[in-house]
């Protein structure tokens, strides 16, 4: 049997449209656009690449895009002032500063600076608390849309073993959050758990984010589970000097034995944008004080 393959990019463009659509009705309601503010510090040029797209998608959707490109060299204190800057601004409802920062920044005090009902990544501790606590807030954008692709699958997720693989702050944790919220048994798996394949093997949800090409094994997998990859590892091609995308999961292998999977590309990475503008989207309602009911969007 051959794993369902789970459309990302089809259902990442659908939610687009449809923020788009409430983007302009926001417009016509608040008097002004909703708008997201992107902070790129230095010349990373994968960075470079996610901010440019972020913009076009931003603009595309009917926002506003305010892009804040500074040097490398800025001192920590002049990122901080530009981010206060952020907040003061009526026009911007989200802020997001682009990781990784230069070596020469402390990220968590800049996290820390950003206004938590600006914080449309969910990065802050008070986002992070308000997820555990089960608080309405900002949650992070990857993991999010990576939910959004599991309920859209598979309905109710009430009673289902899942396993996270990766403890990062930005999708292993809030992951785990999200599936322990929709009433799954969840288990988070990490570099120094005993028996990785034993334990990847009881869920009926797997979450692969652990940044390894190709970690994850046919012979892990529950028949029939769903698999949803979050790696994005550039791994050398079969033609010389050229190179491929691979997730953390052997997809060849794995999509023989799970009942659906993401692949890469084309599943949850084009999700995070999406998921982006639609948190900017709900900013921008609570900053101006109007309604956005939970199943619009
Ligand atoms: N760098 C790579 N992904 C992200 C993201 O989702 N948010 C931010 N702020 N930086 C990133």
């Amino acid at each position: 049997m051959t794993a369902a393959v789970i459309d990302g990019k089809a259902f990442a463009a659908t939610l687009r449209a449809r923020v788009g659509d409430l983007a302009r009705a926001f417009e016509d309601k608040a008097g002004r656009k909703a708008g997201l503010a992107v902070v790129l510090v230095g010349e990373d040029p994968a960075s470079q690449v996610y901010v440019r797209s972020k913009g076009k998608s931003t603009l595309e959707a009917g926002m506003a895009s305010f892009e804040h490109k500074l040097p490398a060299d800025t001192a920590e204190a002049d990122l901080l002032a530009v981010v206060e800057k952020l907040n003061a601004d009526p026009a911007v409802d989200g802020i997001l500063v682009q990781l990784p920062l230069p070596r020469h920044m402390d990220e968590q005090k800049v996290i820390a600076a950003i206004a938590p009902d600006k914080d449309v990544d969910g990065f802050h501790v008070i986002n992070a608390g308000r997820l555990a606590v089960g608080q309405p807030g900002f949650v992070p954008c990857t993991p999010l849309g990576c939910l959004m692709l599991l309920k859209d699958k598979l309905g109710s997720l009430s009673g289902l073993d899942a396993v996270v693989i990766g403890r990062s702050n930005i999708v292993g944790k809030p992951m785990a959050q999200l599936l322990l919220a929709e009433s799954c048994t969840v288990t988070i798996a990490h570099s120094r758990t005993k028996d990785l394949p034993e334990v990847v093997r009881r869920a009926d949800i797997v979450v692969a984010a652990v940044g390894r090409p190709e970690m994850v094994k046919a012979d892990w997998i529950k028949p029939g589970a769903t698999v949803i990859d979050v790696g994005i590892n550039r791994v050398p091609a079969a033609e010389e000097g050229k190179t491929r995308l691979v997730g953390d999961v052997d997809y060849a292998g794995v999509s023989q034995v799970a009942g659906a999977i993401t692949p890469v590309p084309g599943g949850v990475g084009p999700m995070t944008i999406a998921v982006l503008l639609r948190n900017t989207l709900v900013a921008a309602h609570r900053n101006a004080g109007l309604e956005l009911s939970a199943d619009a969007i």
